[in-house]
């Protein structure tokens, strides 16, 4: 039986990649979408999902747009080529009328979501809203599995991830919740390059989602080419749909993780406690790496 799954997007050229895997692989059956502010502000995640969505033939998964702000600090904007909007038509798509925090509450709450994984590849603003209106919404949703956090080091700040520091009290709410989550942060992330020579077999699958799939593909690699040292494109949110597919391409060790709120120069740190001899409880199976070769395999064989 497909894997179920809800993802929380801030689409985003990696999340738009994320939702043609999801939606494509017949390993999962992709349940909803639930656009949040993030890589740019919601209009824009929600435009971009919607376009994405009738682009790859996705028409079927219903939207429900959430939060646009955090819940207390600023709006951190992304950059590179996560401030894009996406080079595709018009969508038709219309969006759900019900919230997607009220969305996750009644999903969950009802029982229907006992075997639905929720991968939040965005800010974690909706889950920590639901939570705050029905707590035990933390006993009903049997596993998150999220891109987002570093062990070692952000790429948004020298400490934070950007998932993590677009809202770092949302992501102490969820963190702290007792949902058993799997975090597929920068370490697993960076080693999941795809170089240009990767792109030429998913042009040549030939469906319209891999010709979606590819082009975009396309826009981060040469972005990311640009910066010092790097041989491809991170397409971060696809390792964690990966991550779900086939869970043994990725490595993880339990750890207990607290998000920094507070420090000057470290808020929206993952502080990972590597400690064997640590009294806290393992909160989080942390990802420390990934088969690249299989990773690619696992994206080229979601897009035929
Ligand atoms: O740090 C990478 C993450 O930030 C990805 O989810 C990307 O889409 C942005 O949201
Ligand atoms: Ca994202």
């Amino acid at each position: 039986m497909a894997q179920k799954v809800i993802l929380d997007v801030d689409t985003g050229c990696d999340d738009a990649v994320a939702m043609l895997m999801a939606g494509h692989h017949p390993a999962l059956e992709f349940v909803a979408v639930l656009p949040v502010h993030g890589n740019v502000h919601l209009e824009v995640t929600l435009e971009n999902t919607l376009k994405l969505l009738f682009a790859g033939k996705l028409e079927h998964v219903p939207v429900y747009v959430g939060a646009n702000a955090p819940l207390i600090g600023p709006i951190i904007a992304g950059d590179g080529d996560q401030i894009i909007r996406l080079p595709f038509p018009e969508s038709s798509i219309q969006p759900q009328e019900k919230h997607a925090v009220n969305f996750l509450i009644d999903y969950y709450m009802s029982g229907e979501g006992a075997d639905t994984i929720y991968m939040p590849i965005g800010p974690l603003t909706n889950l920590a809203l639901a939570l705050r209106i029905e707590p035990k919404l933390a006993e009903r949703i049997p596993k998150i599995v999220t891109m987002g956090g570093a062990y070692i080091g952000g790429n948004t700040t020298p400490s934070a991830e950007f998932n993590i520091l677009a809202d770092p009290e949302a992501a102490h709410i969820v963190y702290s919740s007792g949902i058993p989550i799997v975090m597929i942060g920068l370490e697993v992330t960076d080693k999941a390059v795809i170089r240009k020579e990767d792109i030429q077999p998913i042009r040549e699958i030939g469906t319209p989602w891999a010709d979606a799939a590819a082009e975009i593909i396309d826009i981060i690699v040469n972005i990311h080419l640009k910066y010092p040292g790097r041989t491809g494109g991170i397409v971060y949110d696809a390792c964690a749909v990966a991550a779900v597919i086939d869970p043994s391409i990725v490595e993880t060790i339990p750890m207990h993780v607290d998000i920094e709120i507070n420090g000057s120069y470290t808020r929206g740190r993952t502080v990972a406690d590597r400690r064997t001899r640590g009294n806290a409880p393992m909160n989080v199976d942390v990802g420390i790496s990934i088969d690249r070769e299989k990773f690619l395999k696992i994206l080229y064989a979601s897009l035929r």
